[in-house]
C-alpha cells in the first residue's frame, strides 16, 4: 500500500456488474484504477482507465507488460485465463484478489457451513476447461487453485443490486411493485441469502487496501423468505397479497428454480439446497464486509430497472397468472 493511500488498482474485468462496481468504488475513494477487458460486456466506470486485452489469447495480457500494481482483482471464470494472469502479473502486484463463488462447495444441503472448513468440488480437469460441459463451480475451484496461497479469495453468493445482468433479484422488487396477487414459493421460513453489489465491491477494495488474505464467503446473513419479501414489498410500497405455493405444485406446472425463463428467481428446493442459502458469513463481516438494508437494494434496483430497462428474469405476468389460476382451480 503506497504511503499516500492511493492504490494503483488493476481490475481484470470491470466492464460488467461487479467489476464495474469495484472500479466505481475505488475511483470514488481516489485510487488509480485500470480495467482490462475486451470491451464487449459494457462500459467501465467514470474515472477508470480502459486497457483492451483478450485473455483467451496466449499473449493477450501483453498491453499490461511492465506495469506494476498495488492490487489486482480478477473476476474470471476460466482457469486458463487465471493461470496466464497469475504468471504474467502476480510478481508485479502487491495484493491479489480473486472473485470466486459459493458454487465451489461440494455440499449444498448442510446448513451453516463456513468457507474455511466446507469441502470443495473437484476442480475442472484441464482437458475440458474449454468444453461447454464445464461446471461453473468446478471451473472456479480450478481458478482458485491457479491463484494459490497468499491471496484474497472472495467466494461471492448471489449478488443483487443495480446493473445486475441476470435479472434474478430484479424480478422481486419489479413484481411486487406491480401489485395484485403475487405467486411466491413455499415456505415462508426458507432461507434466502445475498449481497448487494456495492457492499461486495466496497469490501473487495477494503481487502486490497488492508492486505486481507484468505478464503471468505462474500455474502450477507441469511434471512427468511417472508422477511425478504416483506422488506422488498415495503421498500417499493407494494399493494399486493402473497400466495404461497408448494414445491410439488410449482414443479408440476413447470415453474423453474433459481433463475431464467419460467423461474421464480432465488427459489431453491429443500432439502437439497438447505445449505446453499445459509452460509455462515460472520467471518466476512468480521473482516470488513458491511451490508446495507435490503430496502435500499430493492428501491435502487427497481429505480435502475425502470430507468435503464434493466433485464428481469423469471415468470412473465401471463405465466404467473396461469399458475395462480391453476392453483385456485385445484383448491376449488
Ligand atoms: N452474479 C452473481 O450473482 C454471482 C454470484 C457468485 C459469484 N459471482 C462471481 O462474481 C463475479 C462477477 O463479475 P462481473 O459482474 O464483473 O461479471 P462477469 O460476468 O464475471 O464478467 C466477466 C468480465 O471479464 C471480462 N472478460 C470476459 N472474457 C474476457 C476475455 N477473453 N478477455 C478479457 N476480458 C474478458 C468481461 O469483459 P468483456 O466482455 O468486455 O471482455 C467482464 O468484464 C464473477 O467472478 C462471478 O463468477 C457472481
Amino acid at each position: 500500500m503506497p504511503t499516500d493511500g492511493r492504490m494503483r488498482l488493476l481490475i481484470l474485468g470491470g466492464t460488467q456488474f461487479l467489476g464495474r462496481a469495484i472500479a466505481r468504488d475505488a475511483c470514488a475513494a481516489g485510487h488509480d484504477v485500470s480495467c482490462a477487458a475486451r470491451g464487449v460486456a459494457g462500459a467501465i466506470a467514470d474515472g477508470a482507465r480502459f486497457i483492451r486485452v483478450d485473455r483467451d489469447e496466449p499473449d493477450g495480457l501483453a498491453p499490461l507488460a511492465g506495469q506494476e500494481f498495488d492490487a489486482v482483482v480478477d473476476v474470471s471464470r476460466q482457469p486458463g485465463q487465471v493461470r496466464r494472469a497469475v504468471a504474467a502479473l502476480r510478481p508485479r502486484a502487491a495484493h491479489w484478489s480473486f472473485v470466486s463463488t459459493v458454487s465451489v462447495y461440494a455440499d449444498n444441503s448442510t446448513p451453516g457451513q463456513r468457507a474455511d472448513t466446507a469441502p470443495l468440488r473437484a476442480p475442472t480437469a484441464p482437458e475440458i476447461e474449454h468444453s461447454t460441459e464445464t461446471i461453473y463451480g468446478a471451473a472456479k475451484v480450478a481458478c482458485e487453485q491457479a491463484v494459490g496461497a497468499g491471496a484474497f479469495i472472495c467466494r461471492a453468493g448471489l449478488i443483487i443490486g443495480p446493473e445486475d445482468p441476470t435479472g434474478r433479484f430484479t424480478y422481486w422488487p419489479t413484481r411486487l411493485a406491480r401489485g395484485g396477487e403475487v405467486l411466491v414459493p413455499q415456505a415462508p421460513d426458507d432461507a434466502v441469502q445475498f449481497v448487494d453489489v456495492r457492499d461486495l465491491a466496497r469490501w473487495i477494495v477494503h481487502a486490497a487496501q488492508t492486505g486481507l488474505t484468505g478464503c471468505y464467503d462474500g455474502i450477507g446473513p441469511p434471512q427468511t423468505r417472508r422477511e425478504f419479501l416483506a422488506a422488498c414489498a415495503d421498500a417499493v410500497e407494494a399493494d399486493c397479497t402473497l400466495t404461497w405455493v408448494d414445491r410439488a405444485f410449482l414443479e408440476a406446472h413447470d415453474v423453474r428454480r433459481w433463475s431464467g425463463p419460467r423461474s421464480l428467481p432465488m427459489w431453491l428446493p429443500l432439502p437439497e439446497f438447505a445449505g446453499f442459502c445459509t452460509r455462515d458469513s460472520t467471518p466476512a463481516r468480521a473482516a470488513g464486509l458491511t451490508v446495507r438494508a435490503l430496502a435500499e437494494s430493492a428501491r435502487d434496483t427497481l429505480a435502475w430497472a425502470r430507468a435503464a430497462g434493466g433485464p428481469v428474469s423469471g415468470l412473465t405476468a401471463d405465466e404467473e397468472r396461469a399458475v395462480l389460476a391453476a392453483w385456485h382451480a385445484e383448491r376449488g
